[in-house]
């Protein structure tokens, strides 16, 4: 069998050839907010391309939207859209949140694509014809109401250890114990509240376990960059003659929002088989528009490279199935893979209830730059998976005092100088200072670190330097040698230093804050500088401009009101909540200091309109209604809200109401909440009352109900 050579790409020193590079982000799921969990990635991946673009190499950043799926199918029935409809939406929202934070994607695209469907479509006949699909009937729990197969994390039950209700199918968020979601005690679909059954379908499968699988991914998982990879990797593989490596499950059953596989109508390919083939899409999308061929980037033995940037928990995804995908369908297969850890705020997993699971757009709202964020995780980003924290503190500390105290301060204190006294313009023989030598020598070994994605590194080494340079000014004393005439070549000097130093910096940091270096490129009335550029210093030819103020500080109320903003009655969205749910940092609620106040009920937080548009309220006609035996609380209500079937809900309304006065009267029901399982059936609802907030000192107890001419399953907004 032919194997692809291991994946080290020829080193670039100065002078190298042009690279030609495609690089990734993984694609975010189209049902949820961009968080600060995925802006990890994105300016992990983005910092890298910048530091690329500036050696002049050929690079193309690609991305997309991952819109396939089962829960972003039903998250669209639950708002009453189409998942089409769904997706534009997000992927509008999506496209906003990159924007805001520097995210410089030659393209961003969808997985429901026309390109994705044909590529997909391609690669799974060609690993038919390579005889490595084989198609087997199975046996999976089915929802009988809902009428589908139902994924693992939509069973839910009682926790086989503990008895804790309501838990998902892998794992009890009470006591912590993993199994199947076989092991529930008294199972139920959490989509239709329904008891599953078991039923057989014919899957299709990727025979991964096939020798020749094994053999290509055992060589191919030596040249992962990054040793705990490889590690993992070697784990999965097992010794060779272990068979550890399953076939893998790559097909789905109608109702499923993706794509049909050619020659088995009613079946999908899984979201997971197309999702990695749109970065092919992405990138074929933008080969047509930009007029280039797609065709040799993908070839085996092209000398282009590709990188997919990652995090942890989606490892397995990218260094088996997609290699193995690519290699057997006759393309070139990654160059490599790096996959990063997970975030953490102020030491435990993001929490909507401590207002840390921050959205990437509240943190643009509330009016926080983007690039400290940035400058925060290049700052503490390196080339391993380690999970990183943003500790609020520490981060308001760290961009005050390194960006604008050590940084930025240079230039606001050698800028008026220059202007006032020499025309803003620099001391040409003053550029062979021994200083700036020391910074000219450490701009490439700054662009290796970038390269070697230990940004962590180029950025202390960058804070060292300008440390250098502020002590330097301040043994100079520019502010006393301004005092005398006669001290005006020193003058000079030493603000013609101070500024090429300056310059100096922001070529190092400009991979990490392109809006600041943007602006300094035009203060100081130079091309966008590049790596290069560190050896062609200011020139007297050319004037600076007026400084105008480069970045603000933070200031501790807006980490107050980033907080506030967050602090959801939201749940986390499916995704959010699987992502943070991988990543699993140790409870540590120890750990975690509340800024403010925990919100009181007097006072909700302000929601948007959108989140306001998530509740179906319906009005619903009381056709039944009765004691629950056994309960002294609960009413049964039987609902008209103008659907085939009536609804079935039991409210707590017993100490309010007599049931035969409630029988032909209208109400108010919350359609689309999830319907829980109760001990006397399933509630499909809830209808809503007004009570006082201390319901024991002023018992009452009041249903809403509509003036006349309202009809049952009239929309409430
Ligand atoms: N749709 C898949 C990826 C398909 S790639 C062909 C997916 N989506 S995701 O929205 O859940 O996550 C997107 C990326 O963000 C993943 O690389 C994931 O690891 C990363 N992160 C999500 N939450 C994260 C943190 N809390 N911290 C760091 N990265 C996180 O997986
Ligand atoms: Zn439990």
């Amino acid at each position: 069998m032919t194997v692809s050579a291991p994946h080290f790409a020829a080193q670039a020193g100065t002078g190298a050839a042009r690279r030609r590079i495609l690089v990734t982000s993984a694609l975010p799921y189209a049902n949820g907010q961009i968080h600060l969990g995925h802006m990890v990635e994105f300016i992990q991946t983005d910092v890298w391309v910048r530091a690329m673009r500036m050696h002049g190499h050929e690079v193309h950043y690609v991305g997309a939207d991952d819109t396939h799926g089962t829960p972003i199918m039903l998250s669209a029935e639950k708002e009453g859209i189409t998942p089409k409809q769904l997706i534009e939406r997000v992927c509008r929202e999506h496209t906003r949140d990159l924007g805001n934070f520097l995210i410089s994607f030659d393209n961003y695209y969808s997985t429901d694509s026309e390109e994705n469907k044909t590529l997909c479509e391609t690669i799974y006949g060609k690993l038919e014809q390579a005889g490595l699909i084989d198609a087997r009937e199975i046996e999976q729990a089915y929802d009988p109401v809902k009428e589908m197969f139902l994924p693992d994390r939509f069973i839910k039950g009682e926790c086989p250890k503990c008895g804790a209700k309501d838990q998902y199918g892998d794992s009890c968020e009470v006591c912590g114990s993993t199994y199947q979601p076989t092991d529930l005690v008294n199972p139920y679909s959490a989509i239709s509240g329904a008891t599953p059954v078991r039923r057989k379908s014919t899957h299709y499968f990727f025979k991964l376990s096939d020798a020749r699988c094994e053999n290509f991914l055992r060589e191919w998982v030596s040249g992962l960059a990054q040793p705990e990879a490889t590690n993992k990797m070697r784990e999965w593989l097992g010794e060779a003659g272990d068979a550890k490596l399953g076939d893998w499950d790559i097909s789905r059953d109608a109702p499923y929002f993706g794509f049909e596989i050619p020659g088995a109508p009613g079946k999908y390919f899984y979201v997971w088989l197309d999702a990695p083939v749109g970065y092919y899409a992405s990138f074929k999308n933008l080969a047509a528009k930009r007029g280039f061929d797609f065709e040799e980037w993908i070839q085996p033995g092209t000398n282009t490279e590709q990188y997919h940037f990652i995090g942890k928990d989606i490892l397995y995804f990218h260094t088996l199935f997609w290699p193995a995908m690519l290699e057997f369908a006759g393309y070139r297969t990654p160059t490599n893979v790096f996959a990063h850890g997970f975030l953490t705020v102020d030491g435990a997993k993001m929490s909507k209830s401590r207002g840390t699971f921050i959205t990437a757009n509240s943190f643009i709202e509330t009016g926080l730059n983007p690039e400290w964020l940035r400058y925060y995780f290049a700052a503490k980003l390196n080339a391993t998976m380690e999970d990183l924290d943003l500790n609020l503190d520490d981060f308001q500390a760290r961009v005050n005092s390194d960006v604008v105290g050590k940084y930025v301060n240079i230039a606001s204190r050698a800028a008026g100088f220059l202007i006032k006294r020499f025309e803003g313009r620099v001391q040409d023989s003053s550029m062979h200072h021994p200083l700036l030598a020391t910074l000219r020598a450490a701009i490439p070994q700054i662009a290796a670190h970038y390269e070697a994605r230990e940004y962590s590194r180029a950025v202390r080494q960058t804070m060292e330097l300008a440390d250098a340079v502020n002590g330097y000014v301040d043994t100079a004393k520019p502010w006393d040698q301004a005092k005398d005439p006669a001290n005006a070549s020193l003058l000079h000097e030493t603000v013609s230093v101070s500024l090429e130093a300056f310059r100096l910096l922001s070529i190092a940091l400009k991979p990490v804050l392109p809006a600041l270096a943007a602006k300094v490129e035009a203060f100081l009335g130079v091309a966008p500088l590049a790596w290069a550029d560190a050896d062609t210093p200011l020139s007297s030819a050319q004037p600076i401009n007026a400084y105008q103020h480069l970045m603000t500080r933070i200031d501790p109320k807006q980490i107050e009101a980033l907080i506030e903003a967050n602090r959801g009655s939201l749940q986390p969205t499916e995704t959010g909540a699987a992502a943070a749910g991988t990543a699993a940092a140790s409870p540590a609620a120890s750990k975690t200091k509340p800024k403010t106040a925990p919100a009181s009920d007097a006072q909700s937080e302000i929601i948007s309109i959108d989140d306001f548009a998530k509740i179906d309220l319906r009005i619903a006609l009381i056709v039944e209604c009765k004691a629950v035996e056994g309960s002294d609380k609960l009413l049964q209500l039987t609902l008209d809200v103008g659907e085939e079937k009536t609804r079935n809900v039991f409210s707590g309304i017993k100490s309010a109401y007599r049931p035969e006065d409630l029988v032909g009267k209208l109400t108010v029901m919350v359609a689309n909440l999830a319907p829980r399982k109760m001990k006397f059936g399933l509630s499909e609802g809830m209808v809503l009352a007004a009570s006082s907030a201390d319901e024991k000192a002023e018992p009452g107890l009041y249903i809403l109900e509509p003036h006349s001419g309202a009809k049952p399953g009239m929309r409430v907004r």
